[in-house]
């Protein structure tokens, strides 16, 4: 079955939150927790994402969690996080997915205290880009690639996951949504998007990951700034971080303020980056198949200890809004 045809057929299995055993604590999400499980009858570590139903109800934000369920489960890609099943009771929704022992991008990055190397900056970007591909090529925009929201699986390798902005978009669309570093100027400005809105924070990452500083904005600055300046700032590139000129190139060209001439959407799609100088060296197909080995020092996670029952109703009430997560 085609990746449109799972998400519409919303086969994802569901399970009982009491199958589950709570190790501890991993983060916190916008609308709850993460926290690492363990499946008993499968005797399976993973993760749930646990939110929140009246929080997601106040906040109108209940379609966009039963798509985030039914686009992540219907993915299959070695570069996407697996969603295993959901549950729900009268609280919370619960998303069951594959557990990435060395967390995110942005944990591995702030333990660390130099910067990745270029090589290793290039073999997580590359396969955010196979990620990217197979979801364009369904039509589907993820709209909120960051570092924590790309996981680090124990095999050194990486997937997208946090599907909570992506949606099925065949023509445009011009929703406000996404992580206001990472915007790109046509959604501040509100002008009808595509797949453009997934390359320029593909540029904005690449910024991040060699300079630890975003390529316009500042965290300091009020969202007004920070929109002014993603759209008429300038793109310097400070000596501080040696990046070579190909990855300089490919950065220019994915913040590239216009939308037709952006690679990757232009003429080519994500095959012109895949063409760009800077992956002279990568062999697109040894990453896909996961020949080449991973060995930049990531780190492992550690789950710190909670009491479920914080988060995890133990008494069963009626569920005040069974019909708005039916789907769910
Ligand atoms: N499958 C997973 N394995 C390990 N850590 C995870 C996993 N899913 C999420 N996390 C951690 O929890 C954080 C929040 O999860 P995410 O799905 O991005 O939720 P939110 O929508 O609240 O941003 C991530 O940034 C990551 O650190
Ligand atoms: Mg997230």
């Amino acid at each position: 079955m085609a990746l449109k045809e799972r998400i519409a057929a919303n086969r994802c299995p569901r399970a009982k939150i009491k199958e589950f055993d709570i190790n501890g604590y991993i983060g916190g999400g916008g609308y709850g927790a993460v926290v690492e499980a363990e499946w008993m009858k499968k005797k399976r570590l993973c993760v749930i994402k646990i939110q929140n139903k009246s929080h997601l109800v106040e906040s109108k934000v209940t379609e966009s969690v039963i798509r985030e369920k039914k686009i992540q489960y219907a993915c299959r890609s070695a570069f996407i996080c697996r969603v295993r099943c959901s549950c729900q009771d009268w609280k919370n929704i619960y998303l069951v997915m594959d557990y990435a022992l060395f967390g995110d991008l942005r944990k591995n990055f702030q333990e660390k205290k130099d910067f990745f190397t270029e090589r290793a900056i290039k073999f997580c970007v590359a396969q955010v880009v196979l990620a990217l591909e197979y979801l364009h090529a369904s039509d589907i925009l993820h709209r909120d690639l960051k570092l924590e929201n790309i996981l680090v699986f124990e095999d050194g390798y990486i997937k997208l996951s946090d599907f909570g902005s992506a949606k099925q978009v065949p023509g445009t669309t011009a929703t406000f949504v996404g992580t206001v570093h990472y915007l790109p100027p046509e959604v501040i400005h509100q002008i009808p998007y595509r797949t453009g809105f997934d390359i320029w924070t593909l540029g904005v990452l690449i910024y991040v990951l060699f300079h630890r500083d975003f390529p316009f904005t500042e965290v300091s600055w009020s969202n007004a700034r920070n929109f002014d300046a993603i759209q008429s700032g300038t793109l310097t590139f400070p000596g501080k971080r040696p990046m070579s000129e190909d990855a300089i190139d490919l950065t220019k060209q994915l913040l590239e303020r216009e939308v037709s001439k952006r690679i990757g959407v232009a003429r080519g799609g994500i095959k012109a980056i895949k063409r760009h100088p800077w992956f002279a060296d990568i062999n697109f197909i040894h990453i896909f198949r996961k020949e080449v080995p991973s060995d930049f020092g990531f780190k492992h996670v550690e789950a710190r200890e909670m009491d479920p029952s914080i988060l995890i109703p133990e008494v069963k009430m009626r569920d005040p809004f069974r019909d708005e997560f039916i789907e769910f």
